[in-house]
């Protein structure tokens, strides 16, 4: 049966209930079909990535339906204000320093300690947001390296049943995804353009500069996230591919414990060896393991199919020298 449902008051109760549970919900914006999901669930936006077929954890835009509701989830500050009471609800976007105690999920943002955030303007996104009360990150609603949607059966020629429910608003109006402004340095900076033009963002604050020394992949983005400054990447230095671990390394385990061995501590990815969960849990177990006392991460092999090659793709850069 088509996922692709009409806008109606039981489907939207439908949808919003899916989100909840952690399921994936296709729906419209102004820009183009987001592949929706509760971003303070690591599981379910791991399942966008598994849908997208994404070989990489590119971060995701976390979609708002009110300006209150992103104070818990980034460091708000005055020129967002501003800038959100000119062009909010539309196709800007914002790169702010997440909030301490942010609920957004690591996965969400990619394992940086930034986000970016969005109020998009179209009705059913609002609603969709609303009643499911929570966060939705969504990325376009393609599979990866494919074009954006501006229709519901775009999605589901690219994504078919690996999405739980297309909501069909119709055609996009605006087509082309929104602009996405770092606002985390002196000077904002545009890492994407799109909906909302450079020559309006200099109008209001002067200065702004275009990323376009940064490479960018076929959908604008940057291809590197690791290229970004604020980037988080682990304080102690990571070893790949290791089947154990010594007594100071922390040891970042992947399948049954059953014949596991060394490590000062050890964590599991996914104990059954399931990559879906590993993902989900990749940033937020490196985060509890990059400390003192240990003096290196060690990190069992992952299998490089689905998902794993995502994550293999991350934890090469986490290992990779730094500069
Ligand atoms: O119009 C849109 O923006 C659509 C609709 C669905 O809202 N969404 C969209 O998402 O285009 P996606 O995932 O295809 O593109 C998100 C872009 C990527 O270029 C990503 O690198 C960038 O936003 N991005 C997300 N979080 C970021 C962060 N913390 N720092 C830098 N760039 C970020
Ligand atoms: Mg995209």
């Amino acid at each position: 049966m088509s996922p692709i449902k009409p806008v109606t008051k039981e489907n939207m109760a439908l949808a919003a209930s899916l989100i909840q549970k952690g399921k994936l919900v296709a729906f419209p914006t102004e820009t183009v079909y987001g592949l929706g999901a509760d971003a303070t669930n690591d599981l379910a936006v791991a399942a966008i990535y598994e849908a997208k077929g994404r070989p990489q954890f590119n971060p995701l835009i976390i979609h708002v339906a009110k300006t209150t509701d992103i104070l818990t989830y980034v460091e708000w500050n005055d020129r967002a204000k501003r800038l959100a009471k000119i062009f909010w609800p539309g196709p800007l976007t914002f790169v702010l320093r997440r909030a301490k105690n942010s609920p957004i999920a690591q996965l969400a943002s990619g394992g940086l300690d930034t986000i970016a955030v969005r109020c998009p303007n179209h009705p059913v996104a609002h609603e969709l947001i609303s009643l499911a009360g929570r966060p939705i990150a969504a990325p376009s609603a393609n599979a990866s390296g494919k074009l954006s949607p501006t229709h519901a059966d775009h999605v589901y020629d690219s994504l078919g049943e690996n999405v739980d429910m297309i909501l069909d608003g119709g055609a996009t109006s605006v087509g082309i995804e929104s602009t996405v402004l770092d606002l985390t340095s002196d000077i904002p900076t545009i890492l994407r353009p799109g909906g909302v033009t450079q020559e309006s963002l200099s109008a209001l604050l002067g200065e702004v500069y275009e990323a376009c020394t940064m490479a960018h992949g076929d959908d604008g983005a940057p291809k590197s996230p690791g290229m970004l400054s604020s980037h988080y990447a682990p304080h102690l230095p990571i070893r790949l591919n290791a089947l154990t671990a010594s007594d100071d390394e922390a040891f970042v385990t992947f399948g049954p414990d059953l014949f596991i061995e060394g490590g000062a501590y050890r964590i599991n990815l996914s104990p059954r060896g399931n990559l879906i969960e590993a993902a989900a849990n990749l940033f937020s177990m490196l985060r509890i393991v990059d400390r003192e006392p240990y003096k290196g991460i060690a990190v069992m092999p992952i299998p490089d199919e689905g998902l794993g090659a995502a994550i293999n793709d991350r934890l090469r850069r986490a290992a990779a020298p730094r500069g």
